[in-house]
């Protein structure tokens, strides 16, 4: 069985929230005061995300389990989560997206663990604008995470960054080069309409063709081949072997090749980061659900999957669960 929708894509790679939490407060994603966290009660216990992703990798063709947030690594039992999943006998990728706090602690842990892959999120090299967007001074604890993690052969390293209009975007070349010096394989994000304050705006987003314009005045950049499914787009930077990813969700969406479901922390299928509809899985599972049931009602929440985000759309409604509280 596999988790098909109407439009012919399969999904093979599962994004899993651990926790809606967040020890930082980027701007682009939520207020300063933090949001009205999810109640203990809603949130599945490890027995019930462990029994939703084996399900996932053992009946329905998951191949890749990604662990995302809000913060990860806020979840204590993080390292025994991803034990069980890398144990499972279809052997699953793994990986985490992080913001990168306190995994100078945890990188060596998680690795033991069976973790594969950590995509860490980083803005910028400066101080400063550092904690005008994440609203914490806490650069330098990220950049040990990343090193903590390239050390644990957590590789590749990816960065995420998003860029900001006049806040980073000015930077962009020196977090290029501090990235490619200190081998992570970064990639610039377009902003999306995923903010809990919805203040998002096309106008003030910074588009791949701007990030590629500014980025091209001071690296030779190629196209490089081989993207599948991934969000992606891959340059070589200068003739080397590094290289720098743009991620266009909005102005070059990638949703026709998506092959991505995800499970929030309170147990709801998402078939698109922009589903309207969300499948309850929590209900049925603490209704009494057998495996066989939970992965039916898995397909049945696919079959469903929109053709595409539809921000272009003038219907286009911003999904009321937010970014932190569906994992990117
Ligand atoms: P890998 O390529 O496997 O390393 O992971 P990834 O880039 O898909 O994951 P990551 O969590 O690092 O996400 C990077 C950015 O891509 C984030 O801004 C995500 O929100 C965005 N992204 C991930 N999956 C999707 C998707 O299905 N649709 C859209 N529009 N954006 C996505
Ligand atoms: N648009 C695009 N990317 C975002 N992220 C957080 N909020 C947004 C948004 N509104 C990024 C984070 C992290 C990844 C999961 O998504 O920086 O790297
Ligand atoms: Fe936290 Fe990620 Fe949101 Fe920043 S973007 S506040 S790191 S959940």
């Amino acid at each position: 069985m596999h988790l098909v929708d109407l439009h012919g894509r399969v999904a093979t790679d599962l994004r899993v929230s651990l926790t809606d939490r967040c020890n930082l407060r980027c701007q682009y994603c939520m207020p300063a005061e933090g949001l009205d966290w999810m109640p203990t009660e809603e949130t599945l216990t490890d027995d019930e995300l462990n029994r939703l992703i084996a399900i996932a990798v053992e009946r329905l063709g998951v191949t890749d389990v990604r662990f995302t947030g809000g913060e990860p690594l806020l979840r204590r039992s993080l390292p025994s989560i991803i034990a069980a999943t890398a144990a499972l006998p279809s052997r699953p990728r793994t990986a985490i997206t992080s913001n990168g706090l306190g995994l100078k602690h945890t990188a060596r842990a998680l690795a033991d663990a069976g973790l594969n892959r950590v995509n860490i999120s980083l803005d910028t090299i400066d101080a400063a604008i550092f904690e005008q967007i994440t609203r914490r001074n806490r650069l330098h604890d990220v950049m040990a995470g990343l090193e903590a993690a390239r050390e644990a052969g957590l590789s590749p390293v990816k960065v995420n960054a998003v860029l900001l209009r006049d806040v980073n975007d000015h930077g962009a070349a020196d977090l290029l080069r501090w990235c490619m010096e200190n081998d992570y394989a970064l990639r610039f994000i377009e902003q999306m309409p995923l903010d809990a304050q919805h203040g998002w705006s096309r106008a003030a987003m910074v588009t791949a063709d701007e990030t590629l314009a500014m980025l091209s005045k001071e690296f030779d950049l190629q196209p490089l081949d081989g993207r599948g499914s991934a969000p992606a787009e891959l340059f070589s930077v200068d003739g080397g072997p590094h290289s720098v990813g743009i991620i266009g969700s909005v102005t070059r969406p990638f949703c026709g090749d998506c092959n991505r479901v995800r499970l929030t922390a309170d147990g709801q299928v998402r078939n698109c980061l922009f589903a309207r509809d969300e499948s309850d899985l929590r209900a049925a599972m603490r209704g009494g659900a057998d495996d066989e049931q939970l992965a039916q009602a898995w397909i049945t929440a696919m079959a469903g999957k929109l053709p595409g985000h539809g921000i272009d759309d003038p219907s286009f409604l911003q999904p009321t669960r937010p970014m932190s509280a569906i994992g990117g």
